[in-house]
This record gives C-alpha cells, structure tokens and sequence, in this order.
C-alpha cells in the first residue's frame, strides 16, 4: 500500500517527504484553512506543494458547484502543475465534469465517497482516484473500515477503461485516524492510505520498539563502561 499525506501543511510535507515514504499528496478546503492561506495564496500554495513532491500526485480540490464550473476550475488547476489531480466531491455535478475531464487526460480524485455505489459511480465516470471516508463513520458510532471493505471489493470487481495502463482506478482510504485504519485498509488491498502527519507518526511507534531500544542502550553502556 502506499502512503499520501493528508495535509497542506508545506513543513508537514517537507518532514514526510523526507522520510522516502511519500507517494502523494492530498488537500481540502479545511485542511488549507487550517494553514492560514488566503484564496489569493491557493495557487502558488499548491505550485509549491508540487514543487516539494516533483512527480508525485498532488490533489487540488475544486470548490465549484456545477459541472461547469468544475470542467473549468479542473483545467485550470490541472494547468498549474503536471502532478495536480483535480479532487471532486462525489454528486450530480462531479459525475460529467468527471467524465470530462477524464477524457482530456485529467485526473480526477473523487472525494467525500461514503458508499460503494457511489464508488463504483466514480469508477464509470472516469475517476483515477476514489476517496472513501473511514474516520467520520466512526466519528458517529458506525463502521468505518465495514464501509471500506465493501467500497474495496466493489470497485476491484470490475474494469473501467479508464487509467488502466497506470492501474486506476485506485482507491485513497481517507479520513485516516489511526495505525488500526492503515493495518486494515492496507489487508483489504486498499491501494493508498492518506494519512495526517500526526497519525503517520503514531504508524512509525510501537511501545515493544521503545522498550527494546532503551534495552539495547542499556546493555550496551554495560559494554562501553566494561
Ligand atoms: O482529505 C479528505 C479526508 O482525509 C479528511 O479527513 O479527518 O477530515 O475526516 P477528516
């Protein structure tokens, strides 16, 4: 499975980029909010993202809410850097603008999927990238990695003719909270895991790693002191 960052965080990108462990990038609304940018800054805050992950898939998300409006906000984005995959949330309006842009060789990321007929929807519309969501069922007392499951076996039932020379589509879990998610996304075959830095942290910890490591640092000032 592979790891993307669920951040706009460009020092959270830069740290994780360094660890060799990085294979793209995700962004929403929130998260580049949560950055302090301004709408002036998205652009080049997105160009310098890309510029940290040359070559590696970068999600942009689209806040456009007509099919319009997305083919257009899509080409735009898609224009800014060759690694921007256009990220749209999953409706009426994304379908078509999915479709288009799929078929002027644009990568779509489907997002806020929740279902696996909204993933499979995805799928036939041309989406290179699905996003279904685990953290926010658990979020209100459901299964978040039941309802992966189904979206996983659903989605790699089928072929879609679309991105298949590049083995698409493939499925982002997201809404990552925990190791537990990564563990069993990654043994459903989940293709990528988008992880917040905090939670990829939390991946790289075992309480046994501790223990041994203070262990061996013991041990060996016994020898060092010997
Ligand atoms: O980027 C989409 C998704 O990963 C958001 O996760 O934590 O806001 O539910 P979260």
């Amino acid at each position: 499975m592979k790891f993307f960052i669920d951040t706009a965080d460009l020092d959270e990108i830069r740290e994780a980029a360094s660890w060799g462990v990085l294979s793209g990038v995700t962004t929403n609304p929130s998260l580049y909010a949560k950055t302090g940018g301004k709408l002036v800054d998205f652009d080049p805050h997105m160009v310098k993202i890309c510029q940290i992950c040359e070559g590696l898939p970068v999600s942009a998300e689209s806040t456009a809410s007509t099919t319009e409006a997305m083919v257009e906000e899509g080409r735009r984005l898609a224009a800014l850097a060759p690694n921007i995959v256009v990220k749209l949330p999953i409706c009426e309006a994304s379908l078509p603008a999915t479709h288009q842009l799929a078929s002027e060789g644009i990568r779509v990321n489907m997002t806020l999927v929740f279902s696996a007929p909204q993933a499979l929807l995805a799928a036939r519309a041309g989406a290179r990238y699905i996003s279904p969501f685990v953290g926010r069922f658990d979020d209100i007392g459901d299964e978040g990695l039941d309802h992966l499951a189904e979206v996983v076996t659903a989605v790699k039932n089928y072929t879609y003719g679309y991105w298949d020379e590049e083995g698409g589509p493939e499925i982002i879990t997201a809404s990552v909270r925990t190791p537990h998610h990564v563990t069993q996304a990654a043994l459903m075959g989940a293709d990528i895991a988008t992880v917040p830095f905090g939670a990829l942290k939390k991946c790289l910890k075992h309480p046994l790693t501790d223990q041994g490591l203070a262990s061996f640092e013991a041990d060996w000032k016994k020898v060092t002191q010997a």
